[in-house]
């Protein structure tokens, strides 16, 4: 609780000058009286760690006050839902001095608003009390002054990210274990989530992607329904989340138990890719030229196996690469799997001259995810335009056939320190061997 405290102080001194009002998520109805599933907004979580929808939260920096407000719970809502926290319980339970119910925000707003000229409020709460805030609003700045405090992460939230891992990593190895040949898709990822829920981790940090053989060419396949095939390779991308912290992990594993000679030169071009970046990813480096330093590896071990040939810059400049590898290396992770890159402070322009989407210079407590891969997707290696224009680059003869092949993905999640290499809270085999003997049964 205190680490909350922490934050929303941390909060505060950024944004001195104004009440900030920051709203949690709401119920969404699925239908008639069904909801989806509730899970908390990334931002009111990271400041209250309350999981309960239809909150809100107002910081009073100039007198130190932090208010957290409740939906008021009738009889209705207890009969069918159980027991909410009331507001005197909430602040033993949340660290509050001060809980009230959401239908007193403006009545508290009014109070608190003299001595202040504006507002940061997001919009969800600021409707509800504008009538009376009458400050003047900057939601751009609170969305600024979160992002840039998201990025760093505190040896809490290391933890909460660590027992993400840890979960999620026990089931990675429990799918290794019982994936046999004749499967479908949705039973290994049955595997998978069984085991983060028995460990009592309920929300998973994004829809499970479990791929066999071609569909693993589908960077985000959702269908997870098709057979497991003896000679195939299975890839599966998922992650559970501990308190909102995402794990997000990929592993690629034969669904025989063994991989064949093409699997294993595929496979160890994408581990030493990823192997080598995960050493060199340290604080000052920018996650561009880190996801160039990618390519050049793939590019190199691609051309060593004849796909790909001519100049290994070239390659990269002119997009042939990405035929193969269309995705970044990396990106933020933590309370969303694709998390905040730090705010306005720290963007830059991308100094590399392929397109990237996560560009940022590293920093110890950033958590970032290092996830190399090759696939033979027919959508680019079969498209007549993209044929012609690197017809001197691939040997699309030799690409055909590997067109069921599908992709390869390792991913861990990292920590980057101040000194050495980044701290890898991914503990599942990945090697060769070790993959071959956790498949073992
Ligand atoms: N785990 C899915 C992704 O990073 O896009
Ligand atoms: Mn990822």
């Amino acid at each position: 609780m205190v680490h909350y405290q922490r934050l929303r102080s941390a909060l505060a001194r950024r944004l001195p000058d104004g009440l900030t009002l920051v709203s949690g998520g709401r119920h969404v109805a699925r239908n008639r009286d069904v909801d989806y599933v509730f899970r908390q907004r990334s931002d009111f979580l990271y400041l209250t760690g309350v999981e309960e929808a239809g909150c809100a939260l107002l910081i009073d920096p100039k007198r130190r006050r932090h208010t957290l407000f409740l939906p008021r719970i009738d009889n209705h809502h207890r009969v069918w839902l159980g027991h909410v926290p009331d507001a005197r319980q909430a602040k033993t339970l949340y660290g509050f001095s001060r809980v009230l119910y959401t239908d007193q925000i403006p009545a508290a707003v009014k109070q608190a608003r003299a001595g202040y000229r504006r507002a940061y409020a997001d919009e969800a709460v600021y409707r509800k009390a504008k009538k009376t805030l009458k400050l003047q609003n900057r939601p751009a700045a609170l969305r600024d002054a979160l992002d840039e405090l998201r990025a760093c992460k505190t040896p809490e939230e290391l933890e909460f990210m660590r027992r993400a891992s840890e979960v999620s990593g026990r089931a990675h190895v429990a799918v290794m274990r019982a994936t046999r040949p004749g499967m479908r898709e949705y039973e290994v990822q049955a595997v998978f989530e069984s085991e983060c829920l028995r460990a009592g981790f309920k929300h998973l940090a994004y829809p499970s992607i479990v791929a066999a053989g071609a569909n693993a060419a589908v960077l985000h396949y959702h269908a997870n329904n098709a057979e497991l095939k003896d000679n195939a390779l299975l890839l599966i991308d998922a992650g559970a989340e501990c308190k909102g912290y995402a794990a997000d992990i990929t592993r690629t594993f034969p669904v025989s138990g063994r991989f064949t000679r093409r699997q294993r030169d595929i496979y160890s071009i994408v581990l030493e890719t990823q192997k080598r970046c995960i050493q060199k990813a340290r604080p000052g480096i920018v996650s561009a030229d880190l996801h160039v330093y990618s390519m050049t590896i793939i590019a190199e071990g691609l051309k060593s196996l004849g796909l790909l040939r001519g100049d290994t810059s070239g390659l990269i400049e002119n997009g042939a690469v990405r035929l193969f590898y269309p995705h970044g290396l990396t990106h933020m992770l933590g309370l969303d799997v694709h998390d905040t890159t730090g705010g306005k402070k720290r963007a830059m322009p991308n100094p590399t001259k392929v397109p990237v989407r996560f560009v940022a210079r590293l920093e110890p407590g950033f958590v970032i995810t290092m996830e190399p891969g090759i696939y033979f997707i027919a959508a680019l290696l079969q498209d007549p335009g993209l044929r012609r224009k690197h017809k001197d680059s691939v040997d699309f003869a030799k690409v055909e056939k590997f067109l069921d092949f599908g992709g390869v993905r390792i991913e861990d999640d990292v920590v980057i320190q101040a000194d050495g290499p980044p701290r890898n809270l991914t503990a599942v085999p990945k090697e060769i061997a070790a993959v071959e003997a956790a498949c073992e049964r």
